[in-house]
């Protein structure tokens, strides 16, 4: 999705530090770049199609001068990649200039109605749209929290917008409206982005924003205000110990390499969540539920499968997995009672499924629970109580430290309430304990005792276009985890289903060298024997993921059993997800595909 920021500051010179965060919100995906900056008078504007190294390259970014600016990146929604559609975007006359994130939906409409008010509108693109409306009443007022305030309300949609205008040159404005945004303080100088970890090489203290402010920026003073009244609201920094580090490849490949061995660390840190107090608010509210919805897409949504099987297992609540953009369709008969909470889990806490879906719940009277990475997200900001699943930085594209801190975190919170709750003893709550502690060294081994023989897979499935991966009970969400995985950066089909569902209709599909993926967990001997059987019987090819059962082995060629360490049933499925992230990752590769950067795919889904 397209990402937003700027940069003000009382001396020297803007371009490299916008280029700086421009750079960090690359991930997010984006087929345009471009700067503007303001000096002596004038507003220098360049922008072209390409990545940000050809646009500063052939643009020469670094070569533009003033102490203000701002930047976007633009990833297609409304106008082809062009030039004229690329953002920022210059109002009628070339004094104001802005750049959105996001999608203005009445794009066609508010167009048309400024172009019959005498607008110059020159591209096809809906960020130019916001620039325009902000002028229409910044005209009228000479005011530009004013211009903002009743700009907005000439579109429909859900964006962010970042301007400034020759009139106030040492100001940055921005409103949010729907998209992320954070305001960055630093020495003598602010910024403001799309998001927090794209601002951490300058500054670790950050304002985070609610939906229908707007800021007023400069070197050495913020302020906000509500985007419907003009009030000012009074909100002071904080700091986050997220750091800038985590976002650099270092001698690694490629993040995703990186970050599947990050979760060594990763499961070590959030380990000690079993005793510390920072988890008490999220786990005293959770035990005080009847119900519990667990919301979330792709990876975080598979992570909630697997925590739901947590939840109804140890802690005794009864937990439904739903996917974001599910929820409010599903349920908008349903009337929640006092006992019934949303649990929303986003890796990035900005993804609009599930900030819709809390804008549907809230007024309904769900208790809405927030498990998120990223500090001072939407979603944090939206929830009663909230947990951070404390993976570090996440750059690549597919998540993996993110999702298995977050089925890591469903077991310490079910752990902890099912102890509190009198569901599990004492002995079986120390027991969990210690085999959580000792997580992460078995992730370790996991990743190290995989990587030779997820190489070795992926060479021999480099033709394969088309597999599937069963799991059953608690796997079920790791195999959906696993085929998302290698569906995402290997543009293959690679199905995944309940194993038992497997006879009902997909067996069909089995033929000679058909790969069918078993993820298992130690209890699951019985059915999972019999279902690798019906597919080595019409010669598939069974791959298991699981520790060693015995008897499961005779029905695996050799090289195909990926055995992870022994653990237990609750712990197995952890440490199940890591051979298949190693696998599609070498699949990829082995494909010539960039994993970090999937085509099509952003990092952070902005839109409906
Ligand atoms: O930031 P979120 O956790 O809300 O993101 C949800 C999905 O977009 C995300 O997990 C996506 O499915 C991953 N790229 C999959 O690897």
């Amino acid at each position: 999705m397209c990402g937003i920021f700027g940069v003000v500051a009382k001396e020297g010179n803007v371009a490299e530090k916008l280029l700086t965060i421009g750079k960090r919100l690359a991930y997010r995906g984006y087929d345009s770049a471009g700067l503007a900056l303001y000096n002596d008078g004038n507003i220098d504007l360049r922008k072209g199609v390409g990545t940000i190294e050809s646009v500063t390259e052939n643009l020469k970014l670094k070569e533009m001068v003033g102490k203000i600016g701002l930047g976007q990146l633009r990833w297609s929604t409304f106008g082809r990649p062009s030039k004229i559609n690329a953002q920022p975007h210059f109002d009628c006359d070339g004094d104001m200039v802005g750049a959105h994130n996001g999608n203005i939906v009445s794009f066609h409409r508010t167009k048309e109605q400024l172009e019959n008010e005498g607008h110059t509108i020159r591209s096809l693109n809906d960020g130019e749209i916001c620039v325009h409306a902000t002028e229409k009443h910044y005209d009228k007022t000479k005011d530009m929290i004013k211009g903002l305030m009743e700009g907005v309300k000439e579109m429909e949609g859900a964006f962010a917008f970042i301007c400034f205008h020759k009139d106030h040159p040492d100001t940055l404005y921005a409103i949010k409206m729907g998209s992320s945004l954070v305001l960055g303080i630093g020495e003598g100088e602010n910024y403001i982005a799309s998001d927090l970890p794209s601002i951490l090489p300058l500054t670790n203290k950050f304002v985070p924003l609610n939906d229908g402010e707007i800021i007023e920026v400069t070197a050495t003073s913020y302020k906000i205000y509500n985007a419907e009244d003009g009030s000012e609201i009074h909100r002071k920094p904080r700091i986050t110990d997220l750091s800038a580090e985590e976002a650099v490849k270092g001698s690694y490949d490629y993040f995703l390499t990186k970050e599947i061995h990050e979760q060594v660390d990763a499961t070590e840190k959030l380990a000690f969540g079993l005793e510390s107090d920072v988890l008490d608010e999220i786990v005293n509210k959770l035990s005080e539920a009847n119900v519990a919805f667990l919301v979330g897409c792709g990876s975080s949504f598979n992570a909630c499968n697997v925590g739901s099987y947590y939840l109804n297992n140890l802690a005794g609540i009864i937990a439904f997995p739903v996917i974001g953009g599910r929820f409010f369709e599903e349920y908008k008969n349903y009337q929640p009672d006092d006992k019934t909470v949303l649990l929303c889990v986003s890796q990035s806490g900005e993804t609009k499924d599930i900030i819709n879906t809390i804008n549907f719940a809230k007024p309904k009277g769900y208790h809405i629970l927030g498990m998120v990475n990223v500090p001072g997200s939407t979603v944090e900001r939206l929830s009663e109580a909230y947990a951070y699943i404390g993976a570090g930085i996440e750059r690549s594209v597919p998540a993996t430290k993110t999702y298995t801190n977050q089925v890591l975190l469903f077991l310490i919170l079910a752990a902890r309430i099912g102890y509190k709750r009198g569901r599990i003893t004492k002995e079986e709550y120390e027991q969990l304990k210690a085999e959580i502690h000792n997580l992460s060294a078995l992730v370790k081994q996991t990743i190290e005792e995989s990587i030779p023989k997820a190489k070795k897979l992926a060479k021999e499935l480099v033709k394969t276009n088309a597999m599937s991966l069963l799991g059953y009970g608690i796997t079920h969400g790791v195999a959906m985890e696993g085929a998302l995985k290698i569906r995402e950066i290997n543009y293959i089909s690679a199905e995944a289903m309940y194993s038992s569902e497997f006879k009902h209709g997909p067996l069909s599909i089995v033929e000679n060298g058909y790969p069918v993926i078993y993820v298992v967990a130690p209890n699951d001997k019985y059915y999972v024997i019999s279902h690798v059987s019906e597919v080595e019987c019409r010669d598939g090819r069974p791959i298991v993921v699981g520790e060693h059962i015995d008897g499961l082995d005779k029905h695996v060629k050799e090289g195909d059993y990926f055995e992870i360490p022994k653990s237990s049933q609750l712990i197995s499925p952890i440490l199940a997800a890591i051979p298949l992230q190693l696998l599609a990752l070498y699949m990829s590769i082995e494909r010539g595909i960039d994993p970090d950067y999937p085509r099509n795919l952003s990092k952070t889904l902005t839109v409906d």
